[in-house]
């Protein structure tokens, strides 16, 4: 099958098209996905591009497909304690261990990974969904978000930032945005009842109280957010880098309600996330759709930090492999 590899050039990796191994039969409780579409999110290049290139020398020829944690398609295949999925059922859902990869033909997944793709979605629409979507619906209710908070997104143009506008709105909290002044209409067409342009002036010492500031863009901290706290409220920070994963929990020693975020794959949240789209409350917004032999481009699209909504790939057969 045709999977996305790393090819090392000089001290570039870059991203191509190559024939490798399909997965073979799935584990009991994994399912077999033919893949139609999957998305990029800042980890693949954060973190499992490095890993490639760390892994490349030793796995050598032996390479496997690395990269991509959201998928949506279709079951060819199911593990014999699998009762709740089955061939020919449209699945979306998101697995971020490396043994599986979204940007392949093919992959096996954990069947408690993914949910029943929502109808209204095409693959591509809901393949942007699961691990920013996800984050944005775990990050909302790890900061007890509910009727009537008060809640600010910083970064709320980009791809856990669009959805966690439009979650919370769905939850009944009053939401301001926080986002550069090319995205102020973006925020506010996903429900933003005000919006702030980071660019405009240091709003931290101004805005708010909040019931909760969740930082999508790993700039900020409890200490450089305090003044935009209640009484009471919380930080949450998707940890966009490992000082911030690691620093944001300490200020709890300091008696302030502050986390840090790792995304789980969980069914239940998916099903979540459809039941919101299908209640008309949430839609994701896929800035770029690449081509499967463009993947590497749409990583340098990802990788420019400027993405309003999601990046996606289709995978499948309209692809023209490199060799
Ligand atoms: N811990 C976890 O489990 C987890 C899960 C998902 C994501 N993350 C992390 O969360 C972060 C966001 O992910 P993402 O997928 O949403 O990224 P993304 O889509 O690449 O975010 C891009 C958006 O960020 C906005 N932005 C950039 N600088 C900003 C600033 N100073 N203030 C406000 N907005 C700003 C950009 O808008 P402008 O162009 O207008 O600036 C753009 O719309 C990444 O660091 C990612 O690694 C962590």
């Amino acid at each position: 099958m045709q999977a996305i590899v790393t090819r090392r050039q000089g001290w570039k990796a870059q991203l191509a098209l190559q024939e490798v191994a399909a997965p073979g039969e799935p584990g009991p409780k994994e399912v077999l996905v033919q893949v139609q579409a999957a998305s990029v999110n800042p980890k693949d290049w954060k973190l499992n591009l490095p890993m490639a290139r760390l892994t490349q020398p030793v796995l050598g020829k032996r390479q496997r497909p690395l990269f991509g944690d959201d998928l949506a398609g279709t079951v060819v295949a199911v593990g014999d304690q699998v009762t709740d999925l089955a061939i020919g059922d449209a699945v979306y859902g998101m697995d971020m261990r490396l043994r599986t990869a979204s940007l392949a033909e093919q992959t096996l997944i954990h069947h408690q990974c993914v949910a029943r793709k929502p109808a209204s979605l095409s693959f591509t629409q809901a393949a942007a969904m699961p691990l920013a979507g996800l984050t944005a619906l775990q990050g909302l209710r790890k900061g007890q978000v509910k009727a009537g908070s008060q809640v600010l997104i910083i970064g709320a143009s980009g791809g856990v930032g669009h959805f966690a506008v439009q979650i919370a709105k769905a939850l009944g909290a009053h939401v301001t945005g926080v986002c550069s002044a090319r995205n102020l209409g973006f925020v506010q067409e996903m429900g933003a009842d005000a919006v702030i342009d980071y660019t405009a002036g240091d709003y931290r010492q101004s805005a708010g109280p909040f019931d909760l500031v969740f930082d999508v863009t790993s700039f900020e901290s409890p200490r450089s957010c305090a003044a935009l706290l209640a009484p009471g409220g919380w930080f949450i920070s998707t940890g966009g880098d490992a000082f911030s994963m690691l620093a944001t929990p300490l200020y709890r020693l300091g008696g302030k309600n502050a986390a840090s975020l790792v995304v789980k794959p969980w069914r239940q949240d998916l099903e979540a996330l459809t039941a919101l789209v299908e209640a008309g409350t949430l839609r994701p917004v896929i800035e770029s759709e690449f081509a499967f032999v463009d993947s590497d481009q749409a990583y340098q699209r990802s990788r420019s930090g400027r993405c309003r909504g999601k990046v996606v790939i289709r995978v499948g057969s309209d692809v023209h492999p490199v060799d």
